[in-house]
């Protein structure tokens, strides 16, 4: 992780995507935000946000956002200042900072925000909302930082303009292995995606997640997105587990 001239986080991608960086949000990434998520290449492929999504829901969500990102670099900051400090015991994070995915122009510098990546424990619901993942879910939640045994969920998107160009696999892999391995100790980490989501489930798998399964019509789509009540979407499940 390096730190630009205003001391916040950045996680700079390799070659050839030296142009693209993950940072924390900001309140300006509203319309962009807006606008991805209003796009059915984007919203047609989520389970997660709203649809219709406007400044009101940009307005209830960024606090949140902003919230964990803060919170995750201040452990960080007092994760490094303690291994500095020669501490015995390695202090894990317990979310990553940054999220933000933007493209930076190599003339003017000017950054665009082009996606989001967003890492949370898994709650297991859209599986089913049985008592059996509520359980589950308790379990994971409880964790604490650092515990290997804490199951990691992906959540991303990117911009039309910026698909199929091998963005979000080298994302990953940067997030991965430039903060969740070494900052949050992270073993399990998974992702789903909807069966008709082909890119998507190519995404995981050139991180190494491997196909768990299909659940079939498990998860009803929102009448505002398809129009009709009750369509439903099989959901796909990857799984990466890291290596000893
Ligand atoms: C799915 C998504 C994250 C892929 O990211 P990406 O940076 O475009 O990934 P890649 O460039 O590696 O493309 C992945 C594969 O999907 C294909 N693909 C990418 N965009 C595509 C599109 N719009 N239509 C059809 N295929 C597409 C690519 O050809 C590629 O296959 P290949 O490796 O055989 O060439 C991105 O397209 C996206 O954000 N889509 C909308 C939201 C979404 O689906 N989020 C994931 C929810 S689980």
């Amino acid at each position: 992780m390096e730190f630009d001239s205003n001391n916040s986080p950045i996680i700079r991608l390799p070659a050839p995507h030296t142009n693209i960086i993950i940072t924390p949000p900001r309140y300006s990434d509203g319309e962009a935000v807006i606008s991805m998520l209003s796009d059915p290449r984007v919203y047609m492929n989520l389970a997660g946000p709203p649809y219709p999504y406007a400044q009101k829901e940009w307005d209830e969500w960024f606090p949140i956002i902003q919230k964990g990102s803060h919170d995750a670099l201040l452990e960080w900051r007092e994760a490094e200042k303690s291994r500095k400090d020669g501490g015995y015991e390695k202090r894990w994070v317990k979310g990553a900072p940054v999220i933000a995915i933007r493209d930076v122009d190599p003339v003017n510098r000017e950054q665009k925000l082009i996606g989001i990546i967003g890492v949370t424990r898994m709650d297991f619901m859209i599986k089913a909302a049985s008592d059996e993942n509520k359980r589950r879910q308790e379990v994971n939640e409880a964790l604490d930082a650092g515990d290997p045994g804490i199951v990691w969920e992906l959540g991303f998107y990117l911009a039309p303009s910026h698909h199929g160009r091998g963005i979000m696999p080298a994302t990953i892999r940067a997030l991965i292995h430039d903060f969740m391995i070494p900052y949050m100790n992270a073993h399990i980490i998974t992702g789903s995606y909807f069966q008709h989501n082909a890119g998507s489930r190519k995404v995981f798998e050139k991180n190494g997640f491997v196909f768990e399964g299909v659940i079939p019509d498990c998860f009803e789509l929102p009448e505002s997105k398809t129009g009709v009540k009750g369509k439903k979407a099989s959901v796909g499940f990857m799984r990466w587990t890291r290596s000893p």
